[in-house]
């Protein structure tokens, strides 16, 4: 059994913003069924069910993000650790992979701190445990909060281990779920929280092949349709919806224009769907529209950063021009 969280002599207090509760979700929800292109936030995926999936997607063969971001991040390691400052305060923005921290918290010089922050309450305390105990030199100061939402580092005494030089960590290319503008707010919220001085290594998904993207969002094996239509599993459970799981199919293509992928759930029918009391129509074919997924090249990632404050020091990317991790200071 697992001593209690505050014993560990590593693992310091939990602080807790108190994040999104069901009162958001039931807001979004009406909010996003009642436009005339329904659309729900996709930060609602990631319920249990959903985040199981997700797990099983990043497996998946047709899903290369994953796999090619971590092997980017294990051929560099040293290049990353020379990179980063000593010292270094670690913040990691969803704290969801702890195979990718651990291969970058082997690779830092002496880092302070790391800071996970992440949405799930259970998931960060069993994380923050167990990195704790396998890093017994690093202090582990979890922070319940949405990454995506402004929120400031709790204080650190004087001398301690939260005044070191603040670099951030955002894999995954989650950056790419955010629109254009919602990005560059996102960005440019990192460069004030991490200040001057600070570093943001992050990865992000690269323009390529339409044929590529469309595979990686509708694999074979159907796990990216079990993950979007959870959404709909997730809203009759939590909030009294009738969705008819089987009336709705998962649909996602490259829109080269926007130069996103789009996932959407189709209506198969004409049908009424009731939830939390209000009733939504559907035309047949018509949809809801579940999450975008933004590739950028290098050049138009470094002017977004730029635009933010951040000025690119570094860029890796793999042999076949995949995928890129980027290491970038603000300033
Ligand atoms: C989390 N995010 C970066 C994934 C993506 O590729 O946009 C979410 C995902 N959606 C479908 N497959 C994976």
């Amino acid at each position: 059994m697992n001593p209690p969280f505050e014993n560990r002599q590593a693992l310091h207090a939990f602080h807790d913003f108190e994040p999104a509760d069901k009162d958001d979700f039931r807001t979004d929800v009406l909010a996003g069924l009642g436009r005339a292109q329904k659309q729900l936030p996709c930060k609602y995926f990631y319920d249990e069910a959903g985040s199981k999936l997700f797990d099983q997607i990043c497996q998946l063969p047709e899903y290369y993000p994953t796999r090619t971001e971590l092997k980017l991040l294990a051929d560099k390691a040293a290049e990353i650790g020379d990179l980063i400052p000593e010292d270094a305060v670690f913040i990691e923005f969803g704290s969801g992979s702890s195979v990718k921290i651990r291969i970058v918290l082997d690779a830092l010089h002496n880092p302070a701190a790391y800071v996970p922050v992440d949405i799930s309450r259970e998931h960060l305390e069993q994380s923050a445990r167990t990195l704790a105990a396998d890093y017994p030199q690093v202090a582990v100061m979890p922070v319940c909060a949405d990454f995506t939402e402004r929120f400031e580092l709790p204080a650190g005494t004087p001398a301690g281990p939260l005044n070191g030089p603040r670099v951030g960590f955002f894999p995954g290319s989650t950056i790419g779920n955010f629109d254009p503008a919602a990005a560059l707010d996102f960005l440019t919220w990192k460069a004030d929280l991490l200040g001057p001085g600070g570093g943001l290594l992050i990865g992000v998904d690269l323009k390529k092949d339409a044929s590529i993207l469309n595979a990686a969002y509708n694999d074979g094996a159907g796990v990216t349709a079990a993950f979007n239509l959870n959404l709909l599993r997730r809203i009759n459970d939590e909030l009294g919806g009738d969705f008819d799981l089987e009336a709705f199919a998962h649909h996602a293509f490259y829109n080269a224009a926007a130069g996103r992928i789009e996932m959407h759930l189709v209506s198969n029918k004409l049908q009424a769907v009731h939830v939390d009391g209000k009733r939504f129509s559907f035309e047949k074919g018509e949809t809801i529209h579940t999450e975008n997924s933004y590739k950028y090249s290098i050049a138009e990632f470094h002017n977004l950063a730029a635009q933010a404050g951040f000025q690119a020091v570094h860029t890796w990317t793999d042999a076949d021009d995949l995928f890129s991790l980027h290491y970038l200071v603000v300033g």
